[in-house]
């Protein structure tokens, strides 16, 4: 089977740290999010990954390149000359995905996170018969997303709106897809939403069907969210494999240390962490509900909450960073700094504090 996940966007919700890296492979949990799906895409048997980008492919393809050989799949760039939007992208790699076998391809937006329980969704959409199944999650705030209104019992898509204005259903798009081939004869090449112009369509002709996805479910594009999804994470990785989570005195909650970070003596970390690859932790520290990425030092005394720690920046011994605090990359906050929902771009120096959420260039 093959699949094609759409990375396309500049990611600006998730500036700085996509101001250093396009957004699929900003870290989530100690890894590159998108290579979050193309595990899960390998485990259920799919042999090639299409990634539809509009800028800067040689970035994700350098990047990648050496996961094609560890994972055993093979990825490639379908490039856009203008955005394609949802749904043109499709068209654009039509030669890739239509291989003859008449097989349903996976479409995956990047920014989503879940157990992603792709051999319930294939056995789904084998039952029903439609054209496309599309997995849907119950949310709170519906108007973020695309709203689905589906008959429970079969899951026959009645709806499809797009970011609707008024309450229409509260069960929304996860942007997880399982397509037919023939649905490419719907999709033209030039800039196409597949919400707003194809999914709308296949439910009036009454072939598409959802999915309600079993666990957690999040679009972590940006910050506040990104933490939420963490959470989420964390907690499923504590049920289904509690083996990789931290363990110790000086850990609370669900955690992650990665085997070549080092934690000091006399720290307090957690719950909802996680601390990437080649990190510092200096004795005494205190995190919880936050993410340390790649190689960040964090001196004695520190205490950060509800924040994001940039690749290879530094903090401060006795720091205070809290409450959606967002360093990008390379970011070196002084001793004895506080930082009150500071977003802070690449390569700076804080010397003094940031005392309400502001943006600090
Ligand atoms: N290749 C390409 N070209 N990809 C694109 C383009 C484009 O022109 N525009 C957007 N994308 C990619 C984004 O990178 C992302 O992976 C995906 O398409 C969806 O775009 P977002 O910008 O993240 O959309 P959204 O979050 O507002 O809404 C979408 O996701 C929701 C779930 O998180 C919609 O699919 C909603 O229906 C859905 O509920
Ligand atoms: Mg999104």
């Amino acid at each position: 089977m093959k699949a094609l996940i759409l990375v396309g966007g500049f990611g600006t919700r998730l500036r700085p740290l996509t101001l250093s890296m396009p957004k699929p492979l900003v870290d989530f949990a100690n890894k590159p999010m998108i290579l979050h799906q193309i595990e899960a895409l390998k485990n259920v048997g799919v042999t090639e990954v299409v990634l539809a980008i509009n800028y800067r492919p040689e970035v994700m393809l350098n990047f990648l390149k050496d996961f094609e050989h560890q994972l055993g799949i093979k990825i490639t760039c379908s490039q856009e000359t203008e955005p394609l939007g949802t749904a043109g992208p499709l068209a654009l790699a039509r030669d890739v995905l239509v291989d003859g076998s008449g097989e349903p391809f996976f479409v995956l937006n990047s920014d989503v996170i879940s157990e992603y329980p792709f051999s319930q969704l294939i056995q789904f959409h084998k039952s029903h018969g439609g054209e496309a199944t599309i997995m849907v999650t119950k949310v709170d705030e519906p108007s973020k997303y695309g709203v689905v209104v589906m008959e429970e019992e079969t899951g026959k898509v009645e709806r499809f709106v797009e970011k609707p204005k008024i309450f229409v259903g509260n069960k929304i798009n996860a942007g997880i897809y399982l397509i037919n081939p023939s649905v490419l004869d719907r999709i033209e090449l030039k800039p196409t939403s597949i919400e707003k112009e194809i999914f709308p369509k296949i439910a009036t002709d009454q072939k598409l069907f959802a999915m309600v996805l079993p666990g957690f479910w999040m679009d972590i594009g940006q910050p506040r969210d990104y933490i939420t999804g963490l959470r989420l994470y964390l907690d499923s990785l504590r049920k289904n494999s509690p083996s990789k989570l931290a363990k110790g005195v000086h850990i609370v909650g669900n955690v992650l240390v990665h085997e070549s970070a080092v934690i000091g003596e006399g720290c307090l970390i957690g719950p909802d962490v996680a601390v990437g690859p080649g990190c510092v932790v200096e004795p005494g520290v205190r995190l919880a509900r936050c993410t340390v990425m790649r190689g960040v030092r964090i001196k004695k005394h520190a205490c950060i909450t509800s924040s994001i720690i940039g690749w290879h920046s530094t903090v401060g011994q006795w720091a205070r960073i809290e409450n959606m605090t967002i360093l990008g990359e390379d970011v070196h906050v002084g001793d004895e700094v506080y930082s009150n929902g500071g977003v802070v771009l690449p390569h700076k120096e804080i010397k003094s504090s940031i005392l309400k959420p502001e943006i600090v260039m």
